[in-house]
């Protein structure tokens, strides 16, 4: 499948989240299948202030497969004006937020709030992709509140204005992340433009990934909280499509944590050790789910500080599992 001239390789992409997609996570991810990955959502505003944490945020050189790099923004001149200087980091395309639910973005007027209006969503998909010369792709939610669900009229907006692919997260902003997420807006979508459409919303593993391409009939899913800890999602959903549904086993106890360690390494390597470690919690903890004694060693892992200490957690887990390894 094709995003604008881009190659798009696998059906399932990893969705940006906040204080979760950053190069380590989307490195692991890309090297378990994702067919591309996107950044963390990025300020246009700060981007045109210049700051620097804000440009740490987008960095990609650490990583593999195609990245997407996300905007949030209200204002279709700034938004240009921020893709055109980040071309610099030669991301594979640009995605536009329409979905950040948060009364720090939606209320002013970015994310979610865009979808009110579905003209302006127009002018800055037609702003970006005039500022830059590579492929713009949309993320929207289901609508503003349940009485305007309006994807449907937002993506045929953003189509006119020139988006390659428009992704759909079947909630409302009033929903937030409550509930399930409504396929059948997807579907909708799917059906009112011609460009691909990408699903999102509940897909956590192989049989959701299927059910969601067949009920909808998107040409991609996008995974989220699915792949917090479980970044072999992808390589599973990628079985399950293209081998006659093979379902693969979870990872053993050696994969998992030998997974583990090197994606907090890398974030170790791209951010300094401190920040990564207590980055890193989150993570771990996401990680030893369900293992024996998961409790105490979430605990541990609420308390990582170093390097070593993520060793000596590592090597506990192990002694402490090894033997349920081959049921894992
Ligand atoms: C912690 C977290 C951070 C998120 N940050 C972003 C973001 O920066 N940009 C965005 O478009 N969506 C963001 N989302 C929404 C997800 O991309 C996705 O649309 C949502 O979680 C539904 O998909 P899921 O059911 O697969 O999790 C975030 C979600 C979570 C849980």
């Amino acid at each position: 499948m094709k995003i604008g001239n881009i190659e798009i390789t696998g059906r399932a992409a990893l969705a940006p989240m906040a204080g979760v997609t950053d190069a380590a996570f989307r490195r692991v991810c890309a090297r378990f299948g994702a067919a591309y990955t996107v950044t963390e959502m990025i300020s246009a505003r700060a981007v045109e202030f210049g700051d620097k944490k804000t440009w740490a945020l987008a960095s990609m050189e650490k990583d593999v497969g195609p990245v997407f790099l996300q905007l949030f923004g209200e204002d279709p001149a700034s938004m240009a004006q921020a893709a055109e200087k980040l071309m610099e980091l030669r991301p594979a395309g640009f995605d536009i937020n329409m979905g950040c639910p948060v009364p720090k973005i939606a209320g002013n007027g970015a994310g979610s709030a865009l979808m009110k209006d579905p003209e302006k969503c127009g002018k800055i998909v037609r702003a970006v992709k005039e500022a830059v010369d590579l492929p713009v792709t949309v993320k929207m939610r289901a609508g503003w509140d349940a009485a305007h669900k309006n994807a449907v009229e937002v993506a045929k907006c953003c189509e006119q204005a020139g988006a390659d692919a428009i992704c759909v997260h079947g909630r409302t902003r009033e929903e937030m992340y409550r509930g399930h997420a409504d396929w059948e807006i997807i579907r909708a979508v799917k059906e009112a433009v011609r460009v691909p459409v990408i699903g999102n919303g509940d897909v956590v593993g192989a049989q959701s990934a299927r059910n969601m391409l067949m009920e909808t009939g998107c040409d991609m899913v996008m995974v989220g909280r699915g792949a917090l800890g479980n970044p072999w999602v992808f390589r599973e959903i990628n079985a399950y499509l293209t081998d006659s549904c093979t379902i693969l086993p979870p990872p053993g106890l050696s994969e998992l944590l030998v997974t583990m360690r090197r994606h907090m390494g890398l974030m170790a390597e791209l951010k300094g050790e401190g920040r990564a470690m207590r980055e890193a919690r989150k993570h771990a903890a996401w990680y030893l789910k369900g293992l024996r004694g998961a409790a105490e060693f979430r605990r541990r892992a609420g308390q990582l500080c170093t390097l070593a200490d993520l060793d000596r957690l590592v090597e506990d887990v192990y002694k402490a599992n090894k033997e349920t390894e081959e049921t894992l």
